[in-house]
């Protein structure tokens, strides 16, 4: 049996989509760790510190921790014990990326198991990038992010 699973991202910042995918895995395992990544050639708007304080503001579950993560993500799932990658999946656009990352880490570590969740129809057209860029343009975004995301966005673009 699957134990503990660590659900990686860039979280820049987290939405309703990753918490919604979050909160439905955090009743399938003893213990799920949602991992920021650290190094990656991706721009990011918000630093790790940042992208954490938002995390542990957004929702607070019993069995979920937050921690962030540099390297390879199969010795990060190693080093934390764990046995199953959580992975969202909006759309078909999605698949290919997601199949690509799944198989490469399938290959490095036979053991651990890619396992990946249908986003909730609410949010299947939701995703960090246009948050932002409707966030710097003052659009409202309220109901696709968590308060601690909106309140941090407003902060960064001055709104
Ligand atoms: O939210 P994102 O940006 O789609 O998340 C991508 C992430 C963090 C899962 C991926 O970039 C990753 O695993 N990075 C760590 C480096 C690594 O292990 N790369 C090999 C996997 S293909």
């Amino acid at each position: 049996m699957y134990k503990i699973a660590v659900y990686p991202g860039s979280f820049d910042p987290v939405t309703e989509g990753h918490l919604d995918i979050l909160k439905r895995t955090s009743k399938m395992f003893s213990k799920v760790i949602m991992a920021v990544v650290v190094n990656q050639s991706k721009d990011s708007l918000f630093t790790i510190e940042e992208r954490l304080d938002i995390l542990r503001k957004s929702i607070k579950l019993d069995n979920v921790e937050f921690d962030s993560f540099d390297g390879l993500l199969v010795d990060y799932v190693r080093q934390k014990k764990g046995d199953v990658i959580i992975r969202g999946l909006r759309a078909t656009t999605d698949f290919e990326y997601e199949f690509q990352m799944a198989h490469t880490n399938k290959k490095l570590a036979g053991d651990i198991e890619t396992m990946f969740i249908a986003a909730d129809n609410r949010y299947t057209f939701v995703s960090s990038n246009t948050i932002k860029e409707v966030a710097r343009l003052g659009g409202d975004i309220a109901c696709l992010v968590p308060e601690s995301a909106l309140l941090a966005l407003k902060k960064k673009f001055n709104k």
